[in-house]
């Protein structure tokens, strides 16, 4: 098949990922014989460097006429100031929203070999498998915000609407895994809280195989650390998601290993790792690349339909996991490159099985 890719690299560890992730897709275009056209563009705190603005029109109309985008990560201490009059984030809030890609989808899972690096147990973290599904274009993020001398406003507002889809979407995600939801809220303070937890209980019935189950974000936050083999798909609104999800990150081992798929009516999707530009280690060619490389998994799952292709990707990536070569977030020595080279070699091995798998299967049909 043909697609054509924008990559905003974006910031920081941003351009190290990506070229990881970009290195990858292109292996699977040779080895399964499709034809991806990339198309770099710049967005945040470059993008203000070069033309003032952290999303400039090009880049965003080249992701609208994309049929995947692939993001980095933007941001960085040169553009933090907190009274910059323009900051790197706002280009990747604006992105998402003028995208419309309003569910991110953020699958955890926690490797066996990699059990050790997590701060819990490891008996608590067999058969963790968590597909958390964060509302990502509405609430605090984008409501009207205020600032005086003395104060500051962040509204946070959903509409029905808003809720609505984002919950379907989770309950037919969770339709294809183990047929349970929770939802997460803090509905006994937030108006928007109760109108979202309403609004879960309403479509619950129209998904009668579906356990619901609501949990309050601050016992969820202990929950996740204390039973997260629990949980299934997890469905939570915008500001709650961003932080779950990176408290999850430490249960799988390291935030560099957790990838991202924004999702909104269409095929196009938006994907990126969930981590940031990691100002730490940026530029040092050691970032762990796994979590871009899965999110390119998931570009391939979600905006391109092809799920062998997906599978060999995520295959390779486990295989370097259990074997190794480790970046250091991981208790390893590897660099970026080092480990992007040796999904590329696990990738055509498993390259070639799939493609034998899947003609044995045509044939048999
Ligand atoms: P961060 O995610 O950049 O880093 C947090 C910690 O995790 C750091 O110690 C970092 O070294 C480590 N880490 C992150 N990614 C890693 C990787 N791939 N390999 C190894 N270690 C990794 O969070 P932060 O420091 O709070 O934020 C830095 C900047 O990134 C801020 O400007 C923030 O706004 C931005 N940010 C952007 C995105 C995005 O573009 N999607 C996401 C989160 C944060
Ligand atoms: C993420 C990031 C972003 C968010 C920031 C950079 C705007 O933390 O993708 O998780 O809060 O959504
Ligand atoms: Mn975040």
């Amino acid at each position: 098949m043909k697609a054509r890719i924008v990559t905003l690299p974006g910031d920081g560890v941003g351009t190290e990922v990506t070229a990881a992730a970009v290195a990858v897709l292109e292996a699977v275009a040779e080895h399964f014989g499709h034809h991806f056209a990339f198309e770099e563009h710049a967005i945040g705190g470059g993008a203000i460097d070069a033309c003032g603005e952290p999303l400039p029109a090009a880049s965003l109309a080249a992701c609208q006429n994309a049929d995947a985008v692939l993001l980095g990560a933007v941001g960085g201490p040169k553009w933090s100031d907190p009274n910059a009059p323009v900051r790197p984030e706002q280009g990747l809030l604006a992105l998402r929203a003028a995208l419309g890609v309003y569910a991110n989808l953020r699958p955890l899972q926690v490797h066996p070999a990699l059990a050790a690096l997590s701060p819990l147990k490891n008996e608590k973290l067999k058969g963790v498998d968590v597909l958390f599904v964060r509302e990502l274009t509405g609430g605090a993020y984008f409501g009207a915000k205020t600032r005086t001398a003395d104060s500051a406003t962040d509204e946070c507002k959903y509409t029905v609407a808003e809720i609505e889809r984002v919950v379907h979407r989770a309950f037919k995600l969770a339709r294809d895994r183990r047929h349970h939801l929770t939802s997460v809220d803090k509905a006994n303070v937030l108006e928007t809280s109760r109108l979202w937890r309403n609004t879960v209980q309403r479509i619950a019935a129209d998904y009668p195989d579906v356990k619901v189950e609501h949990q309050l974000v601050d016992s969820m936050a202990m929950l996740l650390l204390t039973q997260p083999s629990r949980y299934d798909v997890v469905v939570t609104e915008n500001l709650f998601g961003d932080i779950l999800t990176d408290e999850a990150a430490a249960l799988a081992g390291s935030l560099g290993l957790l990838p991202s798929a924004s999702l909104g009516e269409g095929r196009r999707g938006l994907y990126e790792p969930i981590h940031g530009s990691a100002p730490d280690i940026a530029g040092q060619g050691v970032a762990n690349p796994v979590g871009a490389i899965l999110s390119a998994a998931l570009l391939l799952r979600h905006s391109l339909q092809l799920e062998a292709e997906a599978r060999a990707v995520e295959t390779a990536v486990a295989d370097v996991l259990a074997q190794g070569p480790r970046s250091r977030d991981i208790g390893g020595q590897a660099g970026t490159a080092a480990v992007c080279d040796a999904v590329l070699v696990a990738l055509k091995g498993h390259a070639d099985s799939a493609r034998a798998f899947f003609s044995g299967a045509r044939a048999c049909g």
